[in-house]
């Protein structure tokens, strides 16, 4: 008994060790959802995503955190998209090829993707894949965010978003009603 708690402790710590830089296998599947949330908002969009469809899924990381503080992460952030700066990131899907589809979260920052958004989309070749934007928001919408998506992935066909005010109810019928329009809904 004791060997093997010491067995599953060892395993344990290697698939920790090995999770970072790779999407979390949770089924083989040919779609993969990246999401990018500092404060849970679009994590609910991308949970209520996910409670329909079958996808493997991976958090985009920065190497340097963000300011806590919200008024230090607003400047920081106008400062890094006016500079068209792109963060490293600690987040590398190495296995990107195999994936057709690719639904993309993150919150809006200043109308736009955030940063670490943009280093992602530099960082990994999405031609010839589907991508799928969604994000929340404070009320101002999508903004230029997927016009910036469609530069950073010009060969890849970017499909209808979804866009929540964040915090702000979504119903599980709104989630399958755009799945659906992209032919997505599996279940
Ligand atoms: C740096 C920063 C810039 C933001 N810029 C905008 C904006 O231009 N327009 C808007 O509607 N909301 C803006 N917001 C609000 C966020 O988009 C909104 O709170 C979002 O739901 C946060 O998502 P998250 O919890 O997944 O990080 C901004 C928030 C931050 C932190």
């Amino acid at each position: 008994m004791k060997y093997f708690g010491f067995l599953a402790a060892a395993l344990l710590a290697l698939s920790m060790a090995a999770s970072p830089a790779s999407a979390e296998a949770v089924a083989d599947s040919d779609t993969l959802l990246v999401l990018f949330s500092m404060t849970g908002n679009t994590k609910a969009i991308s949970d209520a995503i996910l409670a329909k469809i079958d996808a493997e899924t991976a958090n985009i990381e920065v190497a340097t955190p963000y300011p806590a503080d919200r008024d230090t992460l607003l400047e920081t952030a106008k400062q890094e998209i006016n500079d068209n700066f792109k963060p490293a990131l600690k987040t590398r899907v190495a296995d990107i090829g195999k994936y057709k589809t690719v639904l993309l979260g993150y919150p809006i920052w200043w109308s736009n993707i955030p940063p670490p958004v943009a280093s992602f989309l530099a960082d990994h070749d999405l031609t010839g894949k589907v991508l799928v934007p969604f994000a929340t928001h404070g009320g101002g919408g999508l903004g230029q965010s997927v016009a910036s998506i469609e530069k950073l992935a010009p060969n890849s066909e970017i499909l209808k978003p979804f866009a929540a005010r964040g915090g702000s109810r979504v119903s599980g019928a709104d989630i399958d009603a755009w799945l659906a329009e992209n032919g997505l809904l599996e279940k």
